[in-house]
């Protein structure tokens, strides 16, 4: 297939290039700043020439938008959601004027559009959206407006011979360099994982292989449309989270921190604790619904798993991710 990923540069795209194209699928990737030749440039918001790797693609799969992770200023926060809306709304449009559109397009969200919960799980049938919780900063709020309007960038495109699908996605773990877990694992290896703010607040989470495989999934399935929750069955309270991913990596302890050591470390490291203190309970109601079967369903093995891989890749030549090993 001739698979598009705007934003595909990231973290994510990262992930998805490196599976579909060693899966034999011509991949193409659309940034703002272009290297080399399956890269084409655009700006996120208005068309252009890169429309013409739209027209006659199979799947579109759009991944951009200004990190999450930094400091929730007026501007980066405006930045946060422009960049999402805007970018989902023109790659709409090049698929709106296509000759030949893509069978599907698939639209990056987040898990983050439900709301900050501890005490039954979100599925997209019966979850709860985020913005009205009581007891929460007014500012976490915007995120759940950026989730929605991404969303509704989406939806309100006219594309009636592309089949849409959201990808309200949790945080996605790989051993890539620069990703969350490598992130969380540097924490855990500086003896700093252990819980913040006590440490109840739900963690969601899908490994990067079932995250690709759900991907490949939704390419296939013809029937699926609308939001799809990607997040593993097991979703695990933050402190037993950390555990895991302790001993995964074998650190015997992870000094606890209260909200405002929290505070003053994200600050420190230019981020936002909404990421940290946010209890985000989500399952994945409808790829359990349509049979798709998880590899990782639990935290332990996708946590050993994971170091397993980071070890072996940073013995590996710079930049490349190791060979998966066996896990049997
Ligand atoms: N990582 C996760 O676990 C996770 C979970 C749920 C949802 N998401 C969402 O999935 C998407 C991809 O995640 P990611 O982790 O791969 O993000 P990422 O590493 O920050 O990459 C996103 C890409 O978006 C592009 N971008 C940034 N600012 C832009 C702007 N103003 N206009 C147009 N393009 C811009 C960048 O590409 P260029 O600089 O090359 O143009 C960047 O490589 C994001 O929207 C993220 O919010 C991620």
């Amino acid at each position: 297939m001739k698979i598009v990923l705007p934003g595909g540069t990231g973290q994510v795209g990262t992930i998805l290039d490196r599976a579909l194209t060693a899966a034999g699928h011509e991949v193409t990737v659309l940034t703002r700043h272009p290297v080399g030749a399956r890269q084409v440039g655009w700006d996120g918001v208005t068309p252009g020439r890169w429309t013409e790797v739209v027209d006659g693609s199979d799947v579109v799969i759009n991944l951009a938008g200004r990190s999450v992770s930094c400091r929730y200023t007026a501007e980066n926060l405006r930045a946060m959601m422009d960049s999402r809306v805007d970018s989902a709304r023109v790659v709409g449009e090049a698929i709106a004027a296509a000759a030949r559109p893509p069978r599907v397009w698939l639209q990056m969200s987040t898990a983050t559009v439900y709301a900050h919960r501890f005490d039954a799980p979100n599925d997209e049938a019966t979850g709860v959206i985020g913005g009205s919780e009581a007891g929460v900063p007014d500012y976490w709020a915007f995120s759940v407006d950026i989730a929605k309007n991404w969303e509704r960038a989406q939806a309100e495109a006219s594309t009636p011979a592309t089949r849409k699908v959201a990808l309200r996605s949790a945080m996605v773990m790989s051993p890539d360099r620069g990703g969350v877990f490598d992130h969380l694992l540097t924490l855990a290896r500086l003896g700093l994982g252990g819980p913040v703010a006590g440490g109840a607040q739900y963690v969601s989470w899908i490994h990067d292989e079932d995250f690709v495989r759900a991907v490949e999934f939704l390419i296939d399935r013809d029937d699926i449309t609308g939001p799809v929750n990607l997040a593993a069955p097991c979703p695990l309270p933050h402190r037993d989270f950390m555990r895991a991913l302790r001993t995964a990596w074998g650190v015997p302890v992870g000094l606890p921190a209260t909200r405002w050591m929290a505070e003053l470390g994200a600050f420190a490291v230019r981020t936002d604790t909404e990421l940290l203190l946010k209890s985000r309970r989500v399952i994945p109601g409808r790829l359990r619904e349509a049979g798709f079967g998880f590899t990782y369903r639990s935290w332990e093995p996708a946590a050993l798993d994971l170091a397993q891989r980071v070890r072996l890749s940073r013995r590996a030549p710079r930049g490349r991710v190791a060979a998966k090993p066996s896990h049997s």
